[in-house]
């Protein structure tokens, strides 16, 4: 193994989505989707409307690290794919971010993230919430330094409920959107960094294989071992050649 793959040397490290079976019974929705709930991390409690993502163990993962810098968003142009309740887009306010585009097309998600955000950062200029299909929303000439994404990447339909399905396991094929629309749409600035995670309950060699169907540089920046057959990889993904100008 080389200290750092990429290409096809990290394609041929990532393992094979688990059985079906067991991706299906590992992610079985909850009952309350539908239903107001609560979630609290770092101190803070958000109320958490029906239908929007209740962040679990991986959201923890990129939450973390966006609060404690490790992915670095001080001073920066952020946008959080899929922000769901919020967190990240809060973790990166206190953090200092200075620009932060919370994206989800799901209209109580937004509503959610930007009611969390005017609570725990305050009001800002910086903050721009969006309904956005992937990038759709997102005004022409924006550019990002970094971008994360949880995605719904299960690649199993668990659930015939579309709040499951968007949530959950729209699949790898998003990931081809999400690439595409970052390439086309020249969103990443030079020295700008992807985070995407996903587990082997997605398929991660077609995900990473978009990555690098749109010229893009995935590496694992964290592996993470449950114990229970599933492994969460983060990946970090940069341009495939270094890129000079722009402003960070
Ligand atoms: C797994 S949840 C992650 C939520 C939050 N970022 C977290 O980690 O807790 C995936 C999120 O992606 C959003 N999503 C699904 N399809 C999308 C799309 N086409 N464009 C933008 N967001 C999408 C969902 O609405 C959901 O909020």
């Amino acid at each position: 193994m080389t200290p750092d793959p990429t290409g096809r040397a990290l394609l041929e490290q990532l393992p094979p989505p688990l059985p079906a079976d067991r991706i299906i019974s590992l992610n079985q929705p909850k009952a309350d989707l539908h239903t107001t709930r609560t979630y609290a991390w770092n101190g803070w409690t958000f109320d958490v409307p029906p239908g929007v993502f209740l962040p679990g163990w991986t959201s923890r993962l990129i939450h973390e690290r966006v609060l404690d810098g490790r992915i670095e968003t001080r001073g920066l142009r952020y946008a959080a794919m899929g922000v769901g309740l919020g967190v990240e887009a809060v973790a990166a306010g206190v953090r200092g971010a200075r620009e932060i585009h919370a994206l989800d097309v799901h209209p109580q998600s937004v509503a959610a993230a930007t009611r969390h955000y005017r609570r725990l950062v305050g009001e800002c200029p910086a903050f721009h919430p969006a309904v956005s299909d992937v990038f759709d929303a997102l005004p022409e000439g924006v550019q990002l330094d970094v971008v994360t994404f949880n995605p719904p990447a299960v690649s199993q339909t668990v659930s015939d409920d579309p709040d499951v399905v968007r949530n959950v396991c729209v699949g790898a094929p998003l990931l081809a959107t999400f690439f595409a629309q970052i390439t086309q749409k020249d969103l990443l600035a030079p020295g700008g960094e992807i985070h995407v995670i996903a587990s082997n309950t997605a398929d991660l060699r077609a995900l990473v294989q978009h990555a690098l169907d749109h010229g893009l540089r995935p590496r694992i920046d964290h592996l993470h071992d449950w114990q229970d057959g599933v492994l969460t990889y983060l990946f970090r993904i940069t341009h495939d050649t270094p890129r000079t100008g722009g402003q960070r």
